[in-house]
C-alpha cells in the first residue's frame, strides 16, 4: 500500500518532467516513453528541464527556507507566522524547511509540497545534527581531540543514520570554523585551532554524513559552515566584527572549507559576521569569487538564520529590498527564515534589477542537490515511522558513540600515577556538581535528544563494584535556566553541601572531582569573558584539596578553561569535555584503565584569559627572546608566554620514546617528495596509542610563517615494548603557503622539521629547499 503511494508520487514527478519534454516534441501520447527518457537524463538535464517550466515566483520559492513550527534557534523576524508558512508552502514558495523532524511530521510537510503545489517539488529538510541526532557523540571539539578520523567519520555516520530515519535529509554540519579564542562559545562546535587538523576532520565528517552515495537511504547532505571567518569574532564576542588580513584568511580560515568542498560537500552556510567591512552574507568576494569561482563549488549557499535581513542592521543595506539585491548578487542562494527573498525577489527580477540568471543559478544549485538526494525519485524516502522507531537509539549507535567518547578524552596530567584507579580495595569519594549530572554531558546543540539521557560519571563508576564509592555533590553549578533558550544562571552564593563533601573527602583514598561547565555555557550565544571554573567550583576544589591531595580532577566543559591553580596543585587532571550520551561510561573506563587515554588537545589551554588569543602556530615577532635582560621583548610582565597546556598535548598511562628521527636528505628541489622517519617505542607498562605529530617551520619567507605548522600526524597503536618506524612525506602541498594576493606559492629556503607527541616536540631536523 505504502509502496503504491510512493510510486504514485514518483510517477507524478516523472510526468511533470515529462511534460517539459513535450516542449522538445515528445508528444503527449508518448508519455510512457518519455518517462523512460527521464530516467536516462543526467541530473543537470533534469534540473534544466524542470527549471524551464517554473515561474519566477516558483523559482524564488525554491530560494526560501522556513523554520518549522518549533525549535527556534534564532530570533524570529515574523512571530506567529505558522499560518503564513503553510500558505506559502501550498503556493510552492518554500524550497526547504528546518527543524521539522520525525518521519510523520516530515511526511506531512513533504506531502504538501509534493501533492498540493503545481510542480510538486520536494523539500529539503534541514536540521542541526551537530553531534548526533538522539544518540549523541561528544561535542565536535571533544571528538576532534581523538585525532581519529575513522572514529569521527563513524560518529557522523551514526548521526546521519538516525537523522535520516527521522525524515531529515540535510544537516547543518560540519562546522569548520577555526578559532583561537575560547571565549567564543561556538568553539565547542568545531575542530579547534589548527587548519591542517581542521581540514582532515572536515573531510571525515562530510564523508560520514554524505556516505558513498547521497542517494542512499541513510545519507544526508552536509553543510560546511560558517563561511567564513566567524571564529575570528573580535574579543570572542558572539556575532561580532571580524577584521583579518589575507594571510590569515587564506592560510588559516579557508583550508577546512576548501577540504570540505574537495570532499564533495553539497552545501555551504554563510555566517553572521562581517569580514573586513562587508557582512559575509553580502560578500561577492567569498561566495562568488572564491567559493563558486576559484573553487568551482557546484552546490548551494544557505544564509545563516535571517542573516540576509541582518545586512540592514550591519548598516550595509538600506532595507529588505536592498538586502535582497546584495545577497542574491553575492551568491547567497537560500534565505533562511529571513522572509527577504520571498517578499522582494520576484519584484526585483520583474523590474530587471536582479537578473533572472542569478535566480536561475541559485535554483539550479538547489534543485541539483534535491535530485542527487533522490528526492524526486522518492520524496518520502526518509519518512518511514517504522524504520525511525527501529533505527533511533540502536545498540550499535551507542557502541559507536561510546567508542569515540573514550577516544576523545585527554589525560592532561598524571603525577604520581593516581590513574588508573585500582579496581578494588579503594575508598573513593566522588565529588562535584557535574558528577551525577545526566544533562550537561549532552552539551549544546542537542535539540532532538531528550534531557537527562547521558550516562553520568556516577553511573559509569558504579559499574565498577570492587571499591567503596561515596558520592557528594558539594554544590550546585547553576540554579536554573532563563527563558526557553537555556541561558544558565550560575550559583555564586549557595554553599550548602560543601562541608559535607569536604568531610567525605577527608577519609577517601582517592577523590574524583567532576567540575567544569554546564552543557549550556558554551555553544551559540554563549561567549564568556572569564575562563575559570564557573561559580563556586574553584572554592570547592581548594577546600577539598586542603583535606586530601589525592585528587583526580575530571573536567566537563565545552571550551578550553584557564585552570592554572589546578594545573599546579592537583596531581591528576582528565579532560572529559561533554562526551554525549555515553559520557559517564567513557570516563569510568578511562579512570579504571579499561581504556588507555590517547586524546590530544585540538586547542591550546591558556594560563589565564589575558593570554587569549593564544595558539601554537603564532609568528616569531622581531623580538622573540629576552636577549638583553630587559623588558623590550615580546612578552607580558605578569605571566609567561607559554600556554598552560599546548595544542597537541595529551598523556597516556604508558610512555613513548622517540628516536632515530631524520629527514632523508638535506637538500631538495621544489616539487620533490621529502621522506621523514622516526622510531617510536612504547616504553611503559600498558599497550597504548600515540598521535605522532609532524610540524615544520619555514625559516625565511616573503610573508612570515608561523614558528610551527602541523603538517602530518599518525595515530598508531603500540603494544608494550613495541617499536614502530613512522614515515611521513612532505611535498609542495605541505611546504607552500598563500601569499598576500591569495596565491599559493612554494618558496626555496631553509626548513626545520619537528616530530613528537605535541606541538612542543623537541626532536628537530632540517633541510634546504632549492629552485
Ligand atoms: C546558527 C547556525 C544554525 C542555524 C539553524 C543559526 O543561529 O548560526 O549554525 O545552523 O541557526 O539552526
Amino acid at each position: 500500500m505504502k509502496l503504491n503511494i510512493v510510486k504514485n508520487k514518483y510517477n507524478k514527478i516523472l510526468s511533470l518532467i515529462a511534460i517539459t519534454l513535450c516542449f522538445y516534441g515528445c508528444g503527449i501520447n508518448k508519455k510512457r516513453n518519455s518517462q523512460m527518457e527521464v530516467l536516462k537524463m543526467t541530473v543537470e538535464e533534469r534540473v534544466d528541464s524542470l527549471l524551464a517550466k517554473m515561474t519566477i515566483a516558483e523559482k524564488v520559492g525554491q530560494m526560501n527556507l522556513y523554520n518549522g513550527f518549533w525549535d527556534v534557534t534564532g530570533p524570529t523576524p515574523e512571530a506567529g507566522s505558522a499560518k503564513l508558512k503553510y500558505e506559502h508552502l501550498r503556493k510552492g514558495w518554500v524550497g526547504a524547511m528546518l527543524s521539522v523532524r520525525g518521519a510523520k511530521n516530515v511526511q506531512e510537510v513533504q506531502r504538501i509540497a509534493v501533492e498540493e503545489t503545481r510542480l510538486g517539488i520536494p523539500l529539503l529538510i534541514g536540521f542541526d545534527v551537530i553531534h548526533g541526532y538522539k544518540t549523541l557523540s561528544p561535542i565536535p571539539l571533544a571528538e576532534s581531540a581523538s585525532w581519529d578520523l575513522k572514529a569521527i567519520e563513524s560518529s557522523a555516520r551514526v548521526a546521519a543514520t538516525e537523522a535520516s530515519a527521522a525524515g531529515i535529509n540535510w544537516t547543518f554540519a560540519p562546522m569548520v570554523d577555526i578559532s583561537r579564542d575560547p571565549r567564543w562559545g561556538r568553539v565547542m562546535e568545531g575542530g579547534g585551532e589548527d587548519p591542517y587538523l581542521g581540514s582532515k576532520i572536515a573531510s571525515a565528517r562530510v564523508q560520514g554524513f554524505q556516505g558513498n552515495d547521497l542517494a542512499d537511504e541513510n545519507s544526508i547532505a552536509a553543510c560546511a559552515k560558517h563561511f567564513a571567518a566567524y571564529g575570528f569574532s573580535e574579543a570572542g564576542k558572539e556575532y561580532n566584527t571580524v577584521d583579518i588580513g589575507t594571510s590569515t584568511l587564506y592560510n588559516t580560515v579557508l583550508p577546512p572549507f576548501k577540504a570540505a568542498a574537495d570532499s564533495g560537500v553539497k552545501t555551504f552556510m554563510n555566517s553572521f559576521n562581517e569580514l573586513n567591512g562587508v557582512p559575509v552574507t553580502g560578500s561577492e568576494f567569498l561566495q562568488r569569487d572564491i567559493l563558486k569561482g576559484a573553487w568551482n563549488f557546484e552546490g548551494f549557499v544557505v544564509s545563516d538564520w535571517a542573516s540576509i535581513n541582518e545586512l540592514i542592521f550591519w548598516g550595509h543595506a538600506k532595507d529588505k529590498r536592498e538586502a535582497a539585491i546584495i545577497a542574491s548578487r553575492a551568491g547567497s542562494d537560500l534565505d533562511m527564515e529571513g522572509y527577504v527573498y520571498v517578499r522582494e525577489l520576484v519584484k526585483l527580477v520583474e523590474e530587471g534589477v536582479v537578473k533572472e540568471s542569478i535566480v536561475d543559478d541559485a535554483v539550479r544549485r538547489i534543485l541539483k542537490v534535491k535530485f542527487e538526494l533522490g528526492l524526486f525519485d522518492n520524496p518520502y524516502k526518509y519518512c518511514d515511522p517504522v524504520n525511525e522507531e527501529k533505527v533511533i537509539g540502536h545498540k550499535k549507535h551507542h557502541e559507536a558513540v561510546l567508542d569515540v567518547a573514550k577516544k576523545s578524552i585527554v589525560l592532561l596530567k598524571n603525577e604520581g600515577n593516581l590513574l588508573p584507579l585500582k579496581k578494588e580495595g579503594q575508598k573513593i569519594a566522588l565529588i562535584g556538581p557535574l558528577a551525577a549530572d545526566k544533562n550537561s554531558p549532552l552539551g549544546s546543540w542537542r535539540i532532538a535528544s531528550d534531557d537527562n539521557t547521558a550516562v553520568s560519571v556516577l553511573e559509569g563508576m558504579k559499574k565498577y563494584t570492587g571499591n567503596t564509592l561515596t558520592h557528594k555533590k558539594g554544590l550546585d553549578l547553576v540554579v536554573g535556566h532563563t527563558a526557553f533558550i537555556e541561558e544558565v544562571v550560575v550559583n555564586n552564593t549557595n554553599r550548602d553541601g560543601m562541608d559535607e563533601a569536604v568531610e567525605t573527602a577527608k577519609s577517601a583514598d582517592v577523590v574524583v572531582m567532576v567540575l567544569g561547565e554546564h552543557g549550556f555555557q558554551s555553544g551559540e550565544g554563549r561567549s564568556r569573558t572569564n575562563l575559570d571554573l564557573p561559580g563556586l567550583q574553584q572554592e570547592l576544589l581548594e577546600a577539598v584539596f586542603a583535606v586530601n591531595k589525592n585528587i583526580v580532577l575530571v573536567l566537563n566543559n565545552g571550551r578550553p578553561l584557564a585552570i592554572e591553580w589546578a594545573a599546579k596543585n592537583i596531581p591528576t587532571i582528565v579532560e572529559g569535555w561533554q562526551l554525549g550520551t555515553q559520557s559517564g561510561n567513557a570516563i569510568a573506563q578511562v579512570l579504571y584503565g579499561d581504556y588507555n587515554p590517547s586524546g590530544k588537545l585540538p586547542m591550546t589551554f591558556p594560563r589565564n584569559v589575558g593570554q587569549v588569543p593564544i595558539y601554537y602556530n603564532y609568528k616569531s615577532t622581531g623580538r622573540p627572546e629576552n636577549t638583553n635582560d630587559n623588558v623590550f621583548w615580546s612578552h607580558y610582565i605578569d605571566v609567561e608566554n607559554t600556554p598552560l597546556y599546548p595544542f597537541g598535548h595529551g598523556l597516556s598511562y604508558t610512555t613513548f620514546e622517540y628516536s632515530n628521527f631524520k629527514v632523508h636528505g638535506s637538500e631538495f628541489a621544489i616539487g620533490d617528495e621529502i621522506k621523514v622517519t622516526v622510531d617510536v617505542t612504547n616504553t611503559g607498562n600498558y599497550d597504548g596509542k600515540e598521535v605522532i605529530q609532524l610540524y615544520i617551520r619555514d625559516l625565511h619567507a616573503s610573508t612570515t610563517r608561523p614558528v610551527r605548522e602541523l603538517k602530518g600526524f599518525e595515530l598508531t597503536h603500540f603494544n608494550k615494548g613495541e617499536t614502530k618506524t613512522i614515515e611521513f612525506t612532505l611535498t609542495d602541498k605541505e611546504l607552500g603557503f598563500f601569499n598576500n594576493q591569495g596565491k599559493y606559492i612554494v618558496e626555496a629556503g631553509d626548513f626545520e622539521v619537528f616530530v613528537g607527541g605535541s606541538s612542543t616536540a623537541t626532536l628537530k631536523d632540517s633541510f634546504i629547499l632549492k629552485h
